[in-house]
């Protein structure tokens, strides 16, 4: 009988956690411009296209040799300046892929939505 009580106790404790972690989850909600969404994809796909996540990482996942990039929009060592200059000319190591204005614009919206999707990635301060 008190293993059977263990046993329940145990279990609807799992259920209560697992209620809290899904739902806590999906509680922030990221809010995309209509306007900003084309730009949005088009930057994702040029991101796609030319393999950016073999040398980066987004959300924890991808290459090393480049820095870390999910939160990079919204660091205040780098932000969208920053990464223009790199997307325009390449850096050291950062191949030069000879992007146009409104591409480079596109990349940044993609990695500004990816920073703002970022909620649980980013350190609380
Ligand atoms: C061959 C590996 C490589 C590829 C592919 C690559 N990068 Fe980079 N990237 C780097 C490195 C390394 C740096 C750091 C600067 C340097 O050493 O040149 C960098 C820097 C950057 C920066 C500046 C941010 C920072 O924190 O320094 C941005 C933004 C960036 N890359 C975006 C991209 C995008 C977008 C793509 C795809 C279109 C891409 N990179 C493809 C290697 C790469």
């Amino acid at each position: 009988m008190k293993k059977q009580l263990i046993f329940i106790l145990l279990f609807i404790s799992y259920i209560i956690y697992s209620i809290i972690i899904y739902t806590k989850g999906t509680e922030e909600k990221v809010v995309v411009n209509v306007a900003d969404y084309a730009s949005i994809q088009k930057g994702k796909a040029l991101f796609q296209q030319h393999n950016c996540i073999s040398c980066h990482q987004l959300y924890g996942l991808g290459g090393y040799l480049g820095p870390e990039l999910t939160t990079a929009y919204s660091d205040a060592n780098r932000g969208e300046n920053y990464m223009k200059a790199f997307l325009k000319a390449g850096g050291a190591r950062m191949p030069n892929f000879h992007f146009i204005e409104k591409e480079i614009d596109n990349i940044i919206s993609y990695l500004k939505y990816v920073d703002a999707t970022a909620t649980t990635y980013k350190t609380k301060e």
